[in-house]
């Protein structure tokens, strides 16, 4: 039976948490085009190499969480772990280099496998944002402002704290990077495991270290902030000054470094005490060389991904469906004129169910639990008379209004 429900870390999303994720889709699809964002989409599976380069071999998704696997041709592709890499792709392969800026807006499944818990899971949708072409400051400062913007219009931005960082460009993160070895091989034994392989592969993770033992060391590390050169540091200081001017609050956390390889300069996260563990609802960074890495023209990049789930659970309330109107049919010749009436309403933007089965009180029932605002009840007489039967479900009054003037009638009441 087991094989009957869906793979651990998947989920059916339907009802209320369908309700909820459509909105997050719609407000960020909203808010981002005021922004001049075009919606791109990417497929779902790309050949492995356009995550392995940028993402990092290093990195967790590319080390440990893919979902890889061989199609019948032999190709070796992998269900998208994230966006920003598909989207930096389909830049490449469309020839877009000479269109920049562009501003592309995504959304849909990503696929990582990770140890399932409360707003982790192995199958799970972003929303995303990226903008190619710009290398400028005022750029990152306009995403930023994207994802906060996005976050009040879905009502929870007073719980969610903006966390920003500069990783400097490659020089600065190189020199930090020498630093951070350095410190982290003379405490290496007291390291974690993990944070001992990371020394090798990515030094800068161990900051991230969730590890108590660890944290212990992280304090005293070398802060970047000592190893930016000009360039980088006043790059930062232009961010930091436009989301000032712009009325985005942030706080400056050095300890902040994301999980993936590909970034440089600005690297942030809007964060949450509200969800427990996995309290990140939107990450993202600039990712100048990474178009270049996967074989494209040196162009510039900055961009974010939001968790769907995470942001839906948020919410405050579920947006609430739109209230139906019921056709109850009572007979033959009542069915079938039904099949154009509902299809009138149905054309002026009226939401309509047609309940033609079981006894009218059944019937009423159904359409009460469905929070249906009217019962419309036709029956031969009422057919014949060119009038139909309107019960308002709110009220309980009933009248008789003619079919012509249906839609007009239930628009105004609506
Ligand atoms: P990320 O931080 O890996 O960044 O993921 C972005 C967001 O996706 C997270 O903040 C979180 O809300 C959500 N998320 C990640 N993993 C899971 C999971 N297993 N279950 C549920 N939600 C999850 C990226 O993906 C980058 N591509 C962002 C980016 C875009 N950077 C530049 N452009």
């Amino acid at each position: 039976m087991s094989k009957l429900q869906p793979v651990r870390g998947t989920h059916d999303i339907y009802g209320d948490d369908a309700r909820r994720m459509r909105h997050v889709v719609e407000t960020f699809a909203r808010v981002a085009s005021t922004y001049g964002f075009e919606e791109l989409a990417t497929p779902i599976f790309e050949f492995t190499e356009v995550f392995k380069r940028p993402l990092g071999e290093a990195s967790d998704i590319v080390s440990k969480e893919m979902y890889s696997f061989r199609d019948r041709g032999d190709e070796e592709l992998t269900l998208r772990p994230e966006f920003t890499a598909g989207v930096a792709r389909a830049f490449i392969s469309g020839g877009m280099q000479q269109s920049t800026p562009c501003r592309f807006m995504s959304w849909g499944p990503v696929f990582r496998y990770e140890r399932p818990q409360k707003g982790r899971y192995r199958q799970f949708h972003q929303l995303n944002a990226e903008c190619l072409g710009p290398s400028d400051p005022a750029t990152d400062v306009d995403m930023i402002a994207l994802g906060y913007r996005t976050l009040m219009e879905l009502g929870v931005a007073g719980d969610v704290v903006l966390n920003l960082n500069t990783l400097g460009d490659p020089d600065s993160r190189n020199a930090y990077r020498s630093a951070l070895v350095e410190y982290f091989s003379d405490h290496r034994d007291a390291l974690s495991e993990d944070s001992q392989r990371r020394l090798l592969t990515n030094p800068l993770r161990i900051l991230d270290s969730k590890i108590e033992g660890d944290q212990a060391i992280v304090v005293g590390a070398p802060k970047l902030s000592g190893y930016l050169n000009d360039q980088s540091r006043d790059f930062f200081r232009t961010v930091t000054n436009g989301l000032e001017r712009a009325g985005v609050p942030f706080v400056h956390n050095e300890r902040l470094v994301r999980g993936l390889d590909y970034y440089t300069h600005t690297a942030f996260e809007f964060i949450t005490e509200i969800l427990g563990a996995q309290g990140t609802v939107i990450g993202g960074g600039r990712y100048d060389g990474l178009i270049k890495k996967l074989g494209g023209p040196p162009v510039a990049g900055v961009g974010w991904a939001g968790g769907i789930e995470r942001l839906a659970m948020m919410l405050a309330e579920t947006p609430t469906a739109v209230r139906p109107v019921f056709f109850l049919p009572m007979g033959d010749a009542a069915l079938l004129e039904g099949f154009k009436i509902c299809e009138e309403l149905r054309g002026a933007g009226i939401t309509v169910i047609a309940d033609r089965t079981g006894n009218i009180s059944k019937r009423m029932n159904r359409a009460n639990k469905a929070s249906a605002r009217a019962a419309l009840i036709l029956g031969d007489d009422e057919l014949s008379a060119g009038t139909i039967m309107v019960k308002n479900l709110d009220s309980g009054d009933q009248q008789q209004i003619s079919i012509d003037g249906l839609a007009k009638h239930l628009k105004a009441q609506g």
